[in-house]
Formats: structure tokens, sequence, C-alpha cells
């Protein structure tokens, strides 16, 4: 081998192995990882079935006799075992009945977008659902804690306005969860829900939008969610789920 030769050589194996840091990141984003979802459905998915690996799980949340008490908030988890959501009922929070708001995600993202407009369900149509993580830096929600004062982290009840303890971010729950104050960059993540009328059971079939972005690549499904360095995981609070702030 020549002294060119030898150069090129040197080019070429140098120039490959300096791309493959990047191999690995390039197929996770392209769709690679989801391969190992059904091994880890069981795991992540609170309902584990063919449908949840194709899309959203329908999945009961609860029955309306479990939201009987004065609190209007109750939590769940959807459609991971670690990503936690709530549902408010607007006759609870502010007397709201026939509750719809226009699906400020609509035409947004690749997942089920055939809805304009979200209803509220239950016998008042006044139940609607949302992500408890918001989408700034991911910081959960204190969705459970019903204050007086739009400046108080929570749940203001005549607003229906939920503060972020984080950054301040301000979602207005009743107009679709869109971002009235703060960081955040883009409207509360709805969950779209069903109700069976002769059982009272509430049912979740899909969200309306990625709960933090559809551009992070997930190499598993916990990596769904980014955190803030405060926290190092999400929890589903316990229901009935009220804590009066003030
Ligand atoms: S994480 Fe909620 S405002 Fe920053």
């Amino acid at each position: 081998m020549n002294r060119r030769d030898f150069l090129r050589l040197t080019l070429v194996v140098g120039g490959a192995l300096s791309i493959v840091p990047l191999v690995k990141p390039v197929f996770d984003y392209m769709g690679f990882y989801y391969e190992e979802l059904p091994s880890l459905s069981s795991k992540y998915y609170v309902a584990s079935n063919k449908q949840g690996l194709e899309g959203f799980p329908k999945f009961k949340v609860a029955n309306v006799s479990d939201l009987s008490g004065s609190c209007p908030v109750y939590f769940f988890a959807y459609p991971l075992t670690n990503e936690p959501c709530f549902l408010v009922d607007f006759s609870k929070l502010n007397n709201e009945k026939d509750v719809s708001f226009d699906n400020p995600y609509y035409g947004k993202f690749r997942i089920n977008q055939s809805f304009k407009e979200i209803s509220g369900v239950g016998p008042n149509n006044s139940i609607c659902a949302f992500s408890d993580v918001c989408v700034h830096l991911g910081c959960q929600l204190p969705a459970q804690v019903l204050t007086s004062s739009p400046s108080n982290p929570g749940l203001n009840p005549s607003t229906s306005i939920l503060h972020c303890p984080c950054h301040g971010s301000m979602y207005k729950l009743d107009e679709g969860g869109l971002v009235v104050g703060g960081p955040a960059p883009r409207p509360l993540p709805a969950v779209i829900l069903e109700y069976d009328d002769s059982t009272g059971d509430i049912y979740a079939v899909g969200t309306n939008a990625p709960y933090f972005s559809e551009a992070v690549p997930r190499i598993n499904p916990s990596s769904n969610l980014l955190y803030d360095p405060r926290y190092n995981g999400y929890s589903v609070p316990s229901n009935p789920a009220c804590i009066k702030g003030g």
C-alpha cells in the first residue's frame, strides 16, 4: 500500500467512525424503536391489547358514581401507566353544562384528528379530561389543588384556569386547555372520552395531541416524557383528589 492509498484508507475509516454515534439516534427517530413495544406493552400500557399497540387503547377510566362527591377532579393514568391525566367535571367546577370547545390541535398531528370539536360527556355533558403534565418542561400540574386566587398554583374553580408551579404557565380548561399565560408553547393535551349512559362508565379512547412533543425521539415508552430536574417521576394522585388551597 502506497502512501496515498494509506491516507485514503485513513480518511474513509475516520469518516465512518465519526458517524457511528449518529446511527442509533437516526434509526430511533425513524421509528425502529416501536419494535420493542409488544414486549413492553404489558408493563407500560394501562390496557394491554393489540389496539393499544396500533394507536390508543380504549380504557375504562371511572364510573360517574366515582365522581359523586363535591370534588370536580378525578385522576387516572393514560395511555401509559406513568402518564397522569385527570377528569374534570365542569358542572361541579364552575357550574358549566353542555361543555364543548374547538379542538386546538385539529389537523396538526398525525394521530387521530377526525374531530374538530371536543364535547363533555356524562349526564350533564360536562366531564372532560386533560393530561396532567405541563407542555413547557414537563412538570406535573397540581390539578387537585383548588385555589381561590389565580396567582396561587393550582386550579381556580371560577375561571377554570390551571397554573403550573414551575414557571407559571396557565391553561384555561373550559376553552380546551388554551395557554393564557406563561411559557407553555401550546395547549394542554386533552384526552378523548366516550360515555356509556346505560352503565355510567367513562372511557378514554385517545388524545388530541402527543403529551410532550412529537419531535422528541422515544427510545422506550417512558422516554415519552421529559422530566423537570426537580422531578424524577410522575405519580397518579389518589382519588378523591381535591385539596382546598387559597
Ligand atoms: S414546566 Fe410548566 S411552566 Fe415550565
